[in-house]
């Protein structure tokens, strides 16, 4: 799912927006949740975008980095998609350099992190219904977003053949 053509490199109209929506286990799967990761990462770098999707119990939490009209294209259907309901926009930012550009998309399940990451963000972010709670406030939303990137990279780099 990495996404090496989705760098740092400069670009006008650079932007990053933060979402989050409302979804039910009775829409998903884990194998849809596959199928969607890959045709996302598949779509996205078509469109020079990357992103991070958190799932976290039944909320989604998703940032889209890129070209402003590649990210608001995908953002108008992204809307419509029947998996979630209740989009609230968190932010629309121009940006000078991606935070993301590790992934065209990934998607990670907060609920599936080993107990020590777990525990590490439960210090910092509030619980709810034993899920950790995605922030409304977007400078929140993006540390989270942050800190999960931060947990897949050290994850990815403890793996025994160093992928
Ligand atoms: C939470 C969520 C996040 C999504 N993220 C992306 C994404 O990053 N890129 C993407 O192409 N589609 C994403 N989708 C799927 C789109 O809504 C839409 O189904 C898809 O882009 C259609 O692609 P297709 O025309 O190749 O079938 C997402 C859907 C959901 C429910």
């Amino acid at each position: 799912m990495s996404n090496q053509s989705a760098g740092n490199t400069k670009q006008s109209n650079l932007c990053r927006l933060i979402y989050k929506s409302d979804t039910s286990w009775d829409k998903l799967t884990n194998e849809s949740l596959v199928e969607l990761a890959s045709g996302s990462a598949e779509n996205n770098r078509k469109s020079n975008l990357s992103g991070l999707l958190i799932l976290s119990g039944e909320t989604f939490l998703q940032v889209l980095e890129g070209p402003s009209v590649a990210v608001n294209a995908l953002y108008a259907r992204i809307i419509t998609d029947p998996r979630h309901s209740r989009l609230r926009l968190l932010s629309f930012e121009s940006i000078t350099s991606r935070q993301f550009s590790e992934w065209s998309m990934h998607i990670v399940d907060l609920y599936d992190l080993p107990l020590h990451h777990r525990e590490l963000l439960t210090i910092k972010y509030p619980m709810k219904d034993d899920c950790i709670e995605i922030p409304d406030v977007a400078e929140l939303a993006l540390s989270l977003l942050l800190d999960a990137k931060a947990i897949c990279i050290s994850e990815t780099k403890s793996e025994p053949d160093g992928e």
